[in-house]
């Protein structure tokens, strides 16, 4: 272990003092400064750490316990303070721990006693607990717009190809015939929960944890109601202790982003098996891939495959913030410091995610011709042969074995069910007439499943369609 250094022990003490060191005997070391502070990440909290003391002051003054001219000089103190962190000449300083002292000291600096008295009657217990809750629901609108637009784009696709047929699979094998209109259409339906998901969160973070204080609330005459309709908030938390301690809105938050993920990683996956040569369904736009510095042929869709692996990371922000909350007393204790990078970084990583998809998902460039070939791989038409024995009065069970057998003769042959004669599909059973091959065929699959939820043109048009007008900006 190393002794403090004489120049260590001078750096100590020419420390700045903290907003709350008049009651210690020795300053922090510069290791637990760092350790301790949260300014370099909470700082992009300052507008709403700003818009939060201004409808503060504000009540204060109108219950009257600021007078009006400190409530003034506040606003116009915190006028300039804005000013200089847009302009990146505010001077951030790790000394004072947070955005909210570094905040208030430039406007006491500015403005000298009434900047002094903005504090009155909170804490910044339960001003961080308003910030993040400020700065989220902003975050949580940007992404249910973002939702709108993806699923604007995912509408577009589906109309455009309601009627390109490409295998639908179960287990990864040819399962039945498929439009890509509905396929892509499966995702708008997934990205339209998690946008109803985000909304629904949204009523829970916008909820006022302002006038809890440190944990008890406060004795100033305050107007709790007045402060939330100033800052757009639905209501305000009922219990002093549980608002400024629990983050369950942060996790709400992070468990509908890790979800948006898990949705982003299965197009992703598909995306990706899709452009494989051996797949050859799609192309992605140059702009969302990259090349090899040794394969000169490869074009590699790196977009898709790192918002597969972001997903990993916005579901570990999620593990995260449950394992922080675990456990912890009430009320309010340092752990919850550790609240904002993880739900930052998921707030950023579906957003530009998201962003990004909106862009590439409408430029998507469907090779209808592949779809199709390997649609007519596997015997896609299958089931419907049998349906089609079963609407001729033979039991599902019996016309399944039937179809069965016709699959493994025309393996043997090396042709598909379609290339069969009648009298060959007649040996397997004497109920197939000449309008099987209506049956048969990829079109006529498709088309007969036309019921709500089902992949034919006619259906995916309507469906397409009602989301367009949904999805409208
Ligand atoms: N930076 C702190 C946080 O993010 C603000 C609240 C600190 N309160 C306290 N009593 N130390 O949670």
């Amino acid at each position: 272990m190393e002794k403090n250094t004489s120049s260590d022990l001078q750096n100590q003490f020419a420390n700045k003092a903290q907003a709350w060191s008049a009651r210690f005997s020795e300053p922090v070391s510069d290791l637990v400064k760092r350790y301790t502070a949260s300014v370099n990440f909470d700082q992009r909290m300052a507008a709403v750490d700003i818009q939060g003391s201004l409808a503060h002051a504000e009540m204060l003054a109108a219950v009257g316990v600021i007078s009006e001219e400190d409530r003034a000089s506040i606003e116009k103190g915190m006028v300039t303070v804005l000013q200089e962190i847009e302009a990146g000449t505010f001077e951030w300083s790790i000394d004072l721990e947070d955005v909210h002292l570094n905040i208030e000291k430039r406007l006491v600096e500015l403005i000298g006693d009434a900047g002094k008295r903005l504090h009155t009657g909170r804490s910044r217990n339960d001003q961080v607990a308003t910030d993040i809750r400020l700065w989220l629901r902003g975050e949580i609108d940007i992404t249910i717009d973002l939702l709108r637009q993806l699923r604007q784009k995912l509408a577009g696709l589906a109309l455009e190809h309601a009627e390109t047929i490409m295998p639908g699979f179960t287990h990864l094998q040819v399962a039945q015939p498929v439009t890509f209109g509905h396929h892509v259409l499966a995702y708008a339906e997934m990205f339209g929960r998690d946008a109803e998901r985000l909304a629904d969160c949204r009523k829970r973070v916008n909820r006022l944890p302002l006038g809890a204080a440190a944990l008890a609330g406060t004795s100033y005459p305050i107007d709790r109601e007045r402060v939330a309709r100033t800052l757009g908030f639905d209501g305000v938390c009922r219990n002093s202790l549980d608002a400024v301690s629990d983050r369950d809105f942060a996790i709400e938050f992070c468990a509908a982003a890790a979800l948006v993920m898990v949705h982003i990683s299965r197009l992703s996956e598909e995306l990706v098996l899709w452009m494989s040569p051996r797949v050859g369904f799609i192309d992605l736009a140059d702009r969302f891939c990259t090349g090899s510095s040794i394969m000169p042929q490869k074009k590699n869709p790196d977009v898709p495959e790192l918002a597969r692996g972001k997903t990993g990371r916005v579901n570990g922000h999620l593990i995260a913030l449950l394992t922080l909350m675990k456990g912890q007393p009430l009320a309010y204790n340092k752990d919850n410091q550790e609240d904002k990078e993880g739900l930052f970084d998921a707030a950023d990583t579906i957003r530009d995610t998201l962003t990004i998809f909106v862009d590439m998902v409408g430029g998507i460039r469907v090779k209808a011709d592949a779809m199709r070939a390997a649609a007519l791989q596997g015997f896609a038409t299958a089931t419907d042969l049998a349906d089609y024995l079963v609407k001729k009065g033979t039991p599902f069970r019996d016309a399944h074995e039937t179809v069965a057998h016709a699959v493994r003769a025309c393996e043997e042959k090396g042709c598909d069910l379609a290339d069969l004669s009648l009298p060959e599909l007649q040996a397997f059973h004497p109920a197939i007439e000449s309008d099987i091959y209506g049956v048969l065929t990829l079109e006529g699959s498709v088309a007969a499943r036309k019921h709500i939820g089902g992949t034919a043109p006619e259906r995916v048009r309507i469906e397409a369609e009602r989301l367009l007008a949904e999805t409208a900006a």
